[in-house]
C-alpha cells in the first residue's frame, strides 16, 4: 500500500582494513536485496574503527573507498541513506544515554571484546569496551527492524535487543527491537585460506589468507591456487577436508552451484582446475564492481555530494528518537 510505514534496515561496515570477501559475502553482498521492500540505512561506522589505533589519512582514505563500494555494489544513494557515522553526532550522543543501561558484566561477556583485547593487548581502551552500545545506538536510532550482518556480529546484536528492553521496560515503549539477518547455510562464514578452520580476517598478516574485494584477477587466481587443501584430490565436502570445503562454499556462493553440481563439475579433475574455477568465478562477480568503484573513488566532489546530502538524511530521523529519548529520562530542553 502506498503510504504504509516501510520497515527498516540498517548495517554498517568498518572503514577498518581492506574488506574480503568474507565481508562481502557475508554483509555487503545481501545489502541491496534489501532496498526495494525496506527503508534502509548502511553506514560506515568511523567512531567503531578507532576503538583500535587507525592512522590518520589511511581512515580518512578508506571512509571514501567504503562509501564508493556500496555504490559499486548497487545500492542507490537517492534512495537508501549511504552515510557516514560521524556526520551524525546522535550516534554518540544515544551512546552516551545507552551506556547508562548497559552493564558492565554483560559487556565483559562479549566475545569480540576478549578477542580483539588479547590481539591488542596495550590497547584495551574503554571504547572497545562499550563498542556493542554505540553499535546499539546506531540500529535503535532509526528503529531499524532487521540488521543484515556476518555471523560474528550475533553477539552484539543480541545485547542491542537486551538493551533496547531494558529500555523500554523502563520508559515505555520508546525503541523498535531489531532482529539480525544473517545469512543462512554457508554464506554467513568463509575461512581462510592458509588456515581454513580460522575465519578469514580483513587484518591477517599472511596476505596469501585472505582474497580482498578489490584484489585484481591475477592475484585473487594465485591465491586461491595458493590455499591449503589436504591430501587426496577429489573434490568433496567431508569434515576433514576443510580446506576444499571452504572453496566449495566460497564457488558456491559466486555460481550458486549446490555441492552435488560441484563435486560432479570437478569429477576425475584435480585439485588445481577447480582452485582456478574458484579465483576466475570471484573475479568475474567482482570485476564489474572493482569498474565501478574505481570510477566513483576518482570523483570525490560526488561522494561528498552523497556523504552530505545523505548524513541530512539520517540526521532527521536520528534527532527524532534522541529526542524521544532525552524527554522520556528527563533532561530538559530549551
Ligand atoms: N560491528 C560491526 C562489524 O564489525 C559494524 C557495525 C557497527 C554494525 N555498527 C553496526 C553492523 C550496526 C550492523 C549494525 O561488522
Amino acid at each position: 500500500m502506498e503510504n504504509e510505514k516501510k520497515k527498516t534496515v540498517f548495517s554498517g561496515i568498518q572503514p577498518s582494513g581492506n574488506l574480503t570477501i568474507g565481508n562481502y559475502l557475508g554483509a555487503l553482498r545481501n545489502f541491496s536485496q534489501f532496498t526495494d521492500e525496506y527503508d534502509c540505512l548502511y553506514c560506515v561506522v568511523d567512531q567503531h574503527a578507532i576503538t583500535v589505533r587507525q592512522d590518520p589519512a589511511e581512515l580518512r582514505r578508506r571512509t571514501y573507498e567504503v562509501l564508493a563500494l556500496y555504490i559499486a555494489c548497487g545500492l542507490d544513494p537517492e534512495k537508501s541513506i549511504l552515510y557516514v557515522q560521524s556526520h551524525v553526532p546522535a550516534h554518540a550522543q544515544l551512546g552516551w544515554v545507552l551506556d547508562c543501561f548497559t552493564m558492565f558484566g554483560e559487556l565483559s561477556r562479549m566475545t569480540q571484546f576478549k578477542d580483539k583485547s588479547q590481539k591488542n593487548a596495550d590497547n584495551i581502551n574503554a571504547g572497545l569496551f562499550t563498542y556493542p552500545v554505540l553499535m546499539a545506538a546506531d540500529i535503535l536510532l532509526y528503529q531499524a527492524d532487521l540488521v543484515p550482518v556476518g555471523e560474528d556480529q550475533k553477539q552484539h546484536i543480541e545485547i542491542t535487543r537486551d538493551i533496547a528492553n531494558r529500555f523500554n521496560q523502563v520508559y515505555g515503549p520508546t525503541f523498535t527491537v531489531p532482529e539480525p539477518f544473517i545469512k543462512s547455510g554457508s554464506g554467513a562464514k568463509v575461512q581462510s585460506l592458509a588456515e581454513p578452520e580460522k575465519k578469514m580476517s580483513k587484518s591477517d598478516p599472511n596476505e596469501n589468507a585472505v582474497v580482498r574485494v578489490l584484489d585484481d584477477k591475477d592475484t585473487m587466481i594465485r591465491k586461491f591456487r595458493r590455499a591449503v587443501t589436504d591430501s587426496g584430490s577429489e573434490v568433496r565436502r567431508a569434515d576433514d577436508k576443510p580446506g576444499i570445503g571452504n572453496l566449495m562454499t566460497i564457488y558456491s556462493c559466486f555460481t550458486g552451484k549446490t555441492d552435488e553440481q560441484i563435486e560432479a563439475e570437478f569429477a576425475g579433475k584435480g585439485y588445481g582446475d577447480f582452485k582456478t574455477a574458484v579465483g576466475e568465478a570471484c573475479a568475474a562477480e567482482l570485476g564489474p564492481i572493482q569498474e565501478k568503484y574505481k570510477k566513483l573513488l576518482a570523483d570525490k566532489a560526488y561522494l561528498e555530494s552523497v556523504m552530505k546530502n545523505n548524513s541530512a538524511r539520517a540526521a532527521y530521523l536520528a534527532r527524532k528518537t534522541l529526542s524521544k529519548v532525552y524527554r522520556k529520562i528527563g533532561f530538559t530542553s530549551v
